[in-house]
Order: C-alpha cells, then structure tokens, then sequence
C-alpha cells in the first residue's frame, strides 16, 4: 500500500509512557492553536512522557501543522474500516496518515455505546491501522453495571480478543497501546481504587503475552476521570503506562500539569 508520510512507526521511537489528550468533540481552530502555543512555550522536552493529541476530524490538518516537527504527536479520535473509497463522510487512515497523524483511538466506549460500533468493526479498525502503520489505541472498560456484577475482566477480554483477531490472524501487529476505561468512570470524576485498576492492567497485560507472545511495544494506558488530583497516586503505578485523558485534557494548564507528574513518576 502506498501511503505517503513515512512508514511504520513502532514505540522503539517513541516513547513508552503515553499522555493522550481526548479533545472529543471540543475546540474551535482558534482555542487549539492557542492551547498548543501555551503547551510549546510551558513544556520542556519530556525524557519519559510522549504527548498525544486527539483533535476531531476537521482540526486534525491545522494539528498536524502546528505539531509537526514538535515533540507532540497526533491522533484521529476514530476512523474507517478502508483505506478509501466510496465511502461517504467516513474518515480515511490513509488519509490521516498522510498527514502524519501517529495513532487513532478506536472503541471507546462513546463509539460503542452511542455509535453502535461492534467489537467485529473495531477488528476491521485495528486491523487497517495496523496495516497502515497508526497505531491503534484500543479502547478498553465495562459499563457500571458490568462492574457491579463482576464481569470486568470478562468484558475486558472479549473487547481485547475480538478487537485483536484479525492482527493476530493476520499477524500485522507491530505496536499496540491499550487504554483501559472503565465506563462508569469516564467523565463522572469517579476512579475504581488503584488496585482494582492495577488488577486489570496485570490482566491485560497477561492476556496480551498469551495472544502474542512478548510482544515489547505494548503500552497500557489508564482513562476515566484522570486529573491533576489523582495522577500521581496513577502515575506511580508500575502497571500504569500512561493516560488517556478527556475532559482535563482540555485545559492546556491541566494537561501540562498531569503530563509533568506522569514524566516524574516515570
Ligand atoms: P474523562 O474522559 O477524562 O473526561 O473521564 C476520558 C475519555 O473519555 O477518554
């Protein structure tokens, strides 16, 4: 496949600790270049911490622009099973790679829940990524009642199993980042106690060495309600690679502030 900014990229160059900013669907062009202006000009080169930014589609070409060169990398927030084609208001990979976007979030659980997106489509998602050369962040977590009824790591196996078949049957996975999210916790300020996360990220982690062998670029990130408050209790966890943050992600202040916590406990 030809596609034109770089090749594959692999967390050998980049760097293993991940601070990824959901912007969701916030911010105007304006409000980014300003929160990356500030973020330049506040932000030493982090030695541990890679910076991630997650715009919506149509800020990602100004993203692009403003990080290129920078030590912040960028990401879709999701994107289509093809690479192009006829294929109406979907959002191409190789369109995103072209414009030198790193990574893409796939399945969170706002696309599953309120998109209906399967754990089949997700598979076709990881898959065309992989095949690209993004890596793909994929979207982890059980919903308040599964959590209640126990079933999180059923939940979270599945999501993993089925989201992963087709790179493993196909062997095209080179570099994967987990984002672990339990859905009770994503924007409601509530985090499960550290060992409950830490539990699972052992889990995972386990999980992934069954299906893969042990696979060296793999990072498992936390996502649900992180905030200046709690990442340092997260961020010195042995098992927490990183963050994936939503709504504190969108003051360019609070963002720094998690991400330089995240660089010192690393
Ligand atoms: P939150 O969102 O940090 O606002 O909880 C996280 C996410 O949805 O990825």
């Amino acid at each position: 496949m030809n596609v034109e900014a770089g090749g594959l990229l692999n967390l050998t160059q980049i760097k293993k600790h991940w601070c990824v900013a959901n912007w969701k669907m916030h911010k105007t062009p304006q409000e980014s270049v300003e929160f990356l202006e500030i973020l330049f000009r506040s932000t030493p080169q982090f030695a541990h911490c890679q910076m991630v930014i997650c715009p919506q589609n149509l800020l990602c070409p100004l993203v692009a622009e403003k990080t290129r060169g920078t030590f912040v990398l960028w990401g879709a927030q999701n994107c289509c099973t093809k690479s192009f084609g006829a294929y109406t208001g979907e959002n191409s990979p190789r369109l995103l790679k072209s414009l030198g976007a790193k990574t893409v979030l796939l399945g969170h659980s706002e696309r599953r829940i309120l998109f209906n997106e399967t754990d089949d489509l997700i598979a076709q998602k990881v898959e065309i990524c992989t095949h690209i050369g993004l890596i793909p962040i994929l979207c982890v977590g059980e919903t308040w009642q599964e959590h209640c009824l126990k079933q999180g790591r059923d939940i979270v196996a599945r999501q993993i199993q089925e989201g992963l078949k087709l790179v493993k049957k196909n062997n095209t996975l080179d570099s994967l980042v987990i984002a672990y999210e339990p859905v009770w916790a994503i924007g409601s300020g509530k985090i499960p106690s550290l060992n409950v996360i830490e539990e699972i990220h052992q889990f995972i982690k386990e999980l992934l060495s069954s299906l893969f062998g042990n696979m060296k670029h793999i990072s498992i990130l936390y996502g649900g309600s992180v905030k200046v408050e709690n990442a340092k209790l997260l961020g010195s966890s042995q098992l927490i690679d990183g963050f994936l943050i939503g709504g504190a992600s969108l003051d360019v202040q609070s963002f720094l502030k998690i991400a330089k916590i995240l660089e010192d406990c690393k």
